[in-house]
């Protein structure tokens, strides 16, 4: 296993729309997936897409037990998402801060779905399809962002809420 380095926004390998996976069980599919999530931990993210590490693939992970950067979300299953689908569920948008490891420092609040259904293949090709709201769907609507080449600062509205972390949220980690 190994870190990735992680583009920051800026970079134009971030705002590409990533190609689908053809094919699973792949030495390289398991490997870059093992490295993202070696790299996310080390972050102390709660997501990450390929194309932050550069990879321009349908490929997320993502999950949390009990995060500093993100100390009042609640749990989120540790997955591996591949060529992921979402489907709204209602109308419902919620407001809440987002980071990301590609915008390092900085923090804003950004319109989500509430709920949503999501679809998608794990690394082995096996079918995920599940319904959630809250924080794990926007955990799952921001690095389905990513893989259609969209940084979280994009769909801010209020720029007044968008701003450094060591400002906003003097208490948290970066
Ligand atoms: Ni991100």
């Amino acid at each position: 296993m190994a870190l990735l380095p992680l583009l920051k926004m800026g970079d134009p390998r971030l705002f590409q729309t990533a190609e689908l996976v053809r094919e699973f069980g792949t030495p390289e599919l398991d490997s870059l997936v093992a490295d993202m999530f070696e790299t996310m931990a080390a972050a102390g993210g709660v997501g990450l897409a390929a194309p932050q590490v550069g990879r321009g693939v349908q490929v997320a992970v993502f999950g949390s037990e009990k995060n500093p950067r993100y100390p009042e979300a609640p749990p989120v299953p540790m997955t591996v998402l591949v060529n992921p689908v979402i489907t709204p569920l209602g109308d419902e948008e919620e407001e809440d801060w987002e980071g990301c490891l590609s915008v390092p420092g900085l923090r804003g609040v950004v319109p989500r779905w509430k709920r949503i259904r999501y679809q998608g293949f794990d690394l082995h090709g096996e079918a995920i399809d599940r319904t959630v709201e809250g924080f794990h769907a926007r955990v799952v609507q921001h690095e389905c962002d990513h893989l259609a080449g969209k940084l979280y600062p994009m769909r801010v509205r209020d720029f007044t809420r968008f701003g450094f972390t060591e400002v906003l949220f003097p208490d948290r980690d970066g």
